[in-house]
């Protein structure tokens, strides 16, 4: 019974470099250095060809199996092909093109050993088999000790997870091979339990194994797949700082199997290395459950399947040590010290602790459902039936956990595109201060109360100084109504400037003031072009002054330009926008009152102008008598990153900043922040007040979005997270050609894209494959990335992915 199973390979095929360099020339074609690889059971060389690549050459196990052979190479092409993104080795085929290649070798070439594995036979091979694939970068985990880093065991689950995400529909017979390790097979090794001595250890294990027959019966009903079923430290590559699982190797232990056993095994073995401790598993979990959710059925198997793995580990030893093999006594002691403290801290109270760490239960991913057409014909009843519904197909969203939403039948979809719930949907912090507040009072602005000047105080404290008076309202677009009669009641002006294609909101004043929805811009309403950068520079531009081009109602592209050469053409164009927009106002007998301008540029088609752009505009309002009223709906409370204030990041100082969406988290706030002598005198001339503006709860809403914007780092993130995105879309842009643009800053991207059609295409292209996103700009082709705040590395793998899995589908 035992001997049916795979437990020690032989050892490798004694080969030398010289012979590695040889083969590598006549195989492959490649002039090459080889330099020994470790390698368990293949013989491995790392070759750095002539030109510059990393490869490495496997000389394979002459005793490894046919069928397991071919289904390696399987399944390495399978994940090419379903996550190319993913750091995992990639086959490079022979010159005749064949994945495996087979060359003679002196002498046989297997190095004396064998043991137990199949047959136990050495070979006597006078061929091997040889594959050369790409050099995965990175040193193994192993080196990395308990505590790890922060944030590794996070990026170790979210690896793996995308590697099993990557598994889905790969099927080969070779995922039937009997290893030893498979918790499943254990029956086979339980007569070693009599031979382990100390007697001590004897019972932990039996112990540890008790429940045995139960897991086998309660694994049969878990969904299982392709899995690699050997993710430990010396399978899982990190990066030089040791905080980021950078890739995974050796995909020799391929099974099917439940998705349980995966994690249970990366658990197992990490803890017996000494890799990371019982405290770090939620950790690790949480990264899994970020791109892969789990069931509860599958959490609740993990205990059992640690604690089986381990004893196995330890019979697998007693076994081989038995066959004559030699083998190291660590593993015992460690295997021991594992099952002693699992056991203490118990099977309930780490189970709880895993099922809290992966949140989610029993959800899908991003597969199409059909909404009722009941519930569609309702609501066009219900809200007419022009209201505006996103996709076809609309989804019906129940319930918002951070950057996830969730739809009535349990799909859930990364949501890319919402930046009202900014700290994260349904964030706890909120929530509960919404919540406490309701439970005491919902007053209103005539009352004194704390929590409104506290939440003013707040603000301003992070505003330039003179701007330090608020006035409360509940939208965006009441933000901007009265900001604009503030404006004109200060001036005394009438006309209005503001960027081509803007979206200020829905007042009637406002919808005047935004070209995006409105058709006939007023007389009294005059536009500034978009700044336009140099493909693909754009956000290299804005903060290095690299190549920039611009275009404008007078004039149209021109070359890009390199150094301060840059700035002079930005402030030259600008200024020639605004003195000639100013004229028409002029000449239609109105003077500008106000420049609102969206500091995001978000309708206008997402743009992330140098400081440079600005200058000569804010200059040329102020000459004529206007104000600058800096609407921060989109940019404000830290999206780009770079700063708490989107006009900071584009240079200006604003008289009058607006606020809407974020500021509420979902909670419905609008905000105007003047001057108190610009504020007190609209106060006088209007006697203003609003029944729900700035009433206790929108008050408590608002601080507790500070607190966490604060606590959770959340406009570093923005910085970190959104350039790495950025970065990311810019190396797909590279091989996806209908990507013209990639700018923005922050969680502000803008994916400019060939047309109109494709984008939408995108749209639903990226809904299909769980990912919600929108469209931007005059010309409808640029994909809106804008998430919630709390949108990290892991989430933008998925929308890189997607987006290109999106691009490269053909289209119908
Ligand atoms: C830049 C900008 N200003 C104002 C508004 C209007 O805000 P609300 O929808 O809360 O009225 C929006 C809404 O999208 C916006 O994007």
């Amino acid at each position: 019974m035992v001997e049916g199973l795979l437990a020690l390979r032989g050892q490798p095929p004694a080969v030398d470099t010289t012979t590695a360099e040889s083969v590598a020339l006549d195989l492959y074609g490649l002039t090459a250095r080889a330099t020994p690889l470790e390698g368990e059971r293949d013989r491995n060389f790392r070759l750095d060809t002539s030109d510059g690549r990393r490869l490495v050459l496997k000389f394979i196990d002459p005793e490894a199996d046919e069928v397991v052979v071919d289904g390696q190479s399987a399944a390495l092409a399978h994940i090419a092909a379903t996550a190319p993104l993913l750091s995992v080795p990639r086959v490079v085929g022979t010159r005749g093109g064949e994945l495996v290649g087979v060359v003679p070798l002196a002498g046989g070439g297997a190095a004396a050993g064998g043991g137990v594995g199949r047959g136990g036979q050495g070979s006597a091979a006078v061929s091997c088999r040889v594959r050369l694939v790409s050099f995965v970068p990175g040193r193994l985990m192993q080196e990395v000790r308990s505590p790890a880093p922060a944030g590794l065991l996070r990026s170790v689950g979210t690896r793996i997870a995308h590697l099993d995400r990557a598994l889905v529909g790969f099927f080969h017979p070779a995922l039937a091979q009997p290893i030893a390790w498979d918790v499943r097979r254990a029956h086979a090794l339980l007569p070693m339990l009599a031979h382990v001595q100390p007697p001590k250890l004897q019972r932990t294990l039996r112990a540890a194994l008790d429940p045995l027959e139960q897991l086998l019966q309660r694994m049969r009903g878990l969904r299982s797949q392709a899995i690699h079923g050997d993710c430990h430290g010396r399978n899982l590559l990190v990066n030089n700082a040791g905080d980021a699982c950078v890739g995974i190797i050796d995909l020799g232990d391929m099974i099917h199997a439940p998705l349980a056993l995966e994690i249970a095994v990366t658990m197992a073995e990490l803890l017996t290395d000494g890799n990371a401790s019982l405290d770090e598993f939620p950790e690790l979990l949480t990264g899994y459950t970020s791109l892969q959710p789990l069931e509860r059925a599958d959490v609740e198997v993990l205990y059992d399947l640690i604690t089986a793995r381990v004893a196995l580990g330890v019979l697998i030893q007693v076994w081989r040590e038995r066959d004559g093999a030699q083998t190291g006594s660590d593993l015992a002691t460690a295997s021991e010290a594992v099952l002693e403290e699992l056991a203490s801290r118990g099977k309930e109270d780490l189970t709880q602790q895993w099922l809290d760490a992966t949140g989610i239960q029993s959800v899908r991913m991003g597969r199409r459902r059909v909404v009722p057409a009941d519930l569609v014909r309702r609501r066009h009843n219900a809200l007419g039936a022009n209201a505006e519904l996103s996709y076809d197909q609309p989804l019906h969203l129940v319930r918002g956990e951070g950057v996830w939403v969730f739809t009535s039948d349990a799909e859930r979809l990364l949501d890319v595109y919402n930046n009202v719930p900014h700290v994260g949907h349904a964030h706890p912090a909120v929530v509960a201060a919404i919540a406490n507040q309701a439970k005491r009072i919902a007053s209103n602005t005539r009352y004194l109360d704390t929590r409104i000047i506290e939440y003013v105080e707040r603000l301003t404290e992070t505003l330039p100084p003179d701007l330090d008076a608020c006035l409360f309202v509940n939208s965006g677009s009441e933000a901007n109504d009265i900001a604009w009669r503030m404006a004109k009641s200060h001036t005394g002006h009438e006309g209005a400037l503001v960027m081509t294609f803007a979206y200020h909101g829905i007042t009637d004043a406002v919808t005047a003031l935004s070209p995006a929805i409105c058709a006939r811009v007023p007389p009294y309403v005059e536009q500034i072009a978009a700044p336009k950068m140099a493909p693909n520079d754009n956000a290299a531009a804005s903060t290095t002054g690299a190549a920039i081009a611009a275009t404008s109602t007078t004039s149209t592209a021109t070359a890009p330009l390199a150094g301060a050469d840059i700035a002079n053409v930005i402030a030259a164009t600008a200024e020639a926008d605004v003195t000639n927009a100013i004229a028409r106002l002029n000449s239609r007998g109105f003077q500008p009152a106000a420049l609102m301008i969206d500091s995001a540029l978000t309708s206008t088609g997402i743009y992330d102008p140098p400081p440079a752009w600005i200058a000569p505009i804010a200059a040329a309002v102020r000459k004529a008598g206007g104000l600058i009223i800096g609407d921060e709906v989109q940019f404000g409370l830290g999206r780009s990153g770079s700063h708490f204030w989107g006009f900071t990041r584009r240079g200006y100082h604003p008289d009058i900043v607006t606020l809407g969406k974020p500021v509420g988290n979902g909670y419905p706030l609008g905000v105007v922040i003047t001057r108190r002598a610009l504020l007190e005198k609209f106060q006088r001339d209007t006697g203003f007040f609003s029944t729900f503006g700035g009433n206790p709860v929108a008050a408590a809403a608002g601080l507790a979005v500070l607190d966490v914007l604060d606590k959770e780092r959340l406009v570093e993130n923005a910085r970190t997270t959104g350039d790495y995105f950025a970065r990311r879309l810019k190396e797909l842009a590279q091989t996806q050609p209908a990507i013209r643009e990639v700018r923005g800053c922050g969680l502000m991207i803008g994916v400019e894209l060939t047309d109109r059609a494709t984008t939408k295409y995108v749209v639903n292209g990226l809904r299909e494959r769980g990912v919600l996103t929108g469209s931007e700009g005059p010309l409808g082709n640029v994909l809106k990335l804008r998430p919630p705040m709390p949108f990290r590395m892991e989430h933008v793998e998925i929308v890189v992915e997607a987006l290109n899995a999106t691009l490269s589908a053909s289209r119908p």
